[in-house]
């Protein structure tokens, strides 16, 4: 028997169908709203709108739980690599051993790109910030692989996916070369995803370079974290871009863009600028004073949540593992850490955000983490633009094959002039 909710809407009363999903908030399908009531509802910021139907990652933000295809995160970070996580949000389950042989060795076989695009980066400035340099250079993958861009050839979609996945980190890392005024070393096909993208970005051609199992490990497990995160606003980009047909590459690209914004994936770069401003502990009261302040813009960057009113089960596996790195590389009074280690002390306590239910996210311990790595500030938001990619592009797949699927093209509220004549100049 179907459900149906009745909205009373003036002296109108309409009975819209609700759905229910396998787990999480039923919907109400307005689909037919407008056509019944001449009317549209209003949602800035979707914050209780669903946009799509999806398989692929489900998030309870009160309880703080992540599920990547029914799998909690904690376990996809404790027991699996983040290629196993991109096999399983692509295809929906976990790869047996031959299908994950199979699709590492397809990954692999899919890193290095066309020796054109070493001369596209060269057109830059070498101090241009990184993702601007993402941004550019993943849009521009769409000119240089025209085998891959026809979205309704399923073959092509394979290609791509399997091209922009395994791509990424080469493109990242020569970002980073680029940026340093290092040449650009190229992927070895003997080494796995992560430690390949450690040795583009600190190899140097004069000497050998030994990738740290412990660091490559923990970075594997830091882009598992960052592989996808439901509709965020970076990947309903991706679906918006992809719903009029846009190429993937074009679709990736734009998904970068979203991601670079300080309130989104841009949030760890400005997390860490925060705490290295804060400085010390004895300046924290005055930080969390200016983020009480309704009058002062100033936020801090890293907690709050759209999603989670809980803490990020994220974010407890990125604390763990700069403790891991910090540990690794004899990092042992790190300024910063502690100034993090007490701010989420402090603000885990205050009314304030107690009231709002504000907690540590993802973007909080990883920019530490990834300094102490040996990343520059400016390359946080690159590598968590290459761990998205997965996600962005498993998304943007299932849009592509969901038979409804159709160009998204939202209608508003207007409060502008009504219709009125043009004036002349001289009567103006
Ligand atoms: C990511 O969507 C995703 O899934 C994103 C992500 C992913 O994996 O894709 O998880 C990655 O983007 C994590 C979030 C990274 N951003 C930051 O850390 C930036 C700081 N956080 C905030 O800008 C904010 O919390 C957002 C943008 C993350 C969420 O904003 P919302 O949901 O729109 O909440 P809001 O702005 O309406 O805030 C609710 C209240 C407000 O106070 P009131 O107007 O109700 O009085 O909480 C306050 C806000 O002022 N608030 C904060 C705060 N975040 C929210 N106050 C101080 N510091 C903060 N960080």
């Amino acid at each position: 028997m179907s459900e149906t909710g009745k909205f009373i809407l003036g002296d109108k009363t309409v009975e819209m169908p609700v759905k229910h999903g396998s787990i999480g908030p039923a919907v109400a399908d307005i689909a037919k709203l407008y056509s019944q009531t001449g009317m549209f509802t209003y949602d800035p910021g979707f914050t209780s709108t669903a946009s799509c139907e999806s398989k692929i990652t489900y998030i309870d933000g009160d309880e703080g739980v992540l599920l990547h295809r029914g799998y909690p995160i904690e376990q996809l970070a404790e027991h699996g690599d983040f290629l196993e996580t991109c096999y399983l949000l692509l295809y929906g389950e976990l790869p047996t051993a031959n299908q994950k042989a199979d699709f590492d060795y397809r990954i692999t076989r899919h890193t290095m790109i066309h020796e054109q695009m070493a001369k596209f980066f060269s057109g830059f400035r070498r101090d241009a910030h990184p993702m601007a340099v993402m941004v550019a250079s993943v849009g521009a993958l769409s000119a240089f692989y025209h085998d891959s861009t026809d979205i309704s050839d399923p073959q092509q979609r394979v290609v791509a996916t399997m091209r922009i996945i395994a791509k990424m980190p080469t493109m990242a890392a020569m970002a980073y070369k680029y940026n340093i005024g290092q040449p650009f070393i190229y992927p070895k096909n003997d080494l796995d995803y992560t430690s390949n993208f450690l040795r583009m970005c600190f190899a140097v051609p004069c000497e050998e370079y030994k990738v740290n199992p412990i660091l490559s490990r923990a970075l594997d497990r830091i882009f598992i974290l960052h592989a996808d995160h439901e509709q965020n606003a970076s990947t309903s980009t991706v679906r918006l871009a992809g719903s009029s047909g846009a190429n993937p590459f074009a679709c990736i690209a734009a998904g970068i863009a979203c991601l670079w914004g300080p309130a989104h994936g841009g949030a760890n770069e400005a997390a860490l600028k925060m705490l290295s401003e804060i400085g010390s502990v004895e300046n924290i009261p005055k930080y969390i004073a200016k983020a009480k302040d309704k009058n002062d813009p100033f936020r801090l960057m890293g907690f709050g949540h759209r999603v989670y009113k809980n803490y990020d089960p994220r974010a407890k596996i990125m604390a763990k593992t700069c403790h891991e790195v910090l540990g690794e590389l004899g990092i042992k009074d790190d300024p910063l850490l502690d100034v993090a280690v007490e701010l989420e002390r402090i603000a885990l306590h205050d009314e304030y955000f107690v009231e709002k239910k504000l907690y540590p996210n993802i973007d909080f311990y990883s920019g530490i983490t990834l300094k102490a790595m040996g990343f520059p500030v400016s390359m946080f938001t690159v590598l968590f633009a290459l761990a998205r990619t997965v996600g962005w592009i498993a998304q943007w797949k299932e849009m592509i094959e969901d038979p409804s699927q159709k160009i998204g093209r939202p209608r508003q509220l207007y409060t502008g002039a009504p219709k009125r004549d043009y004036v002349k100049m001289g009567s103006r």
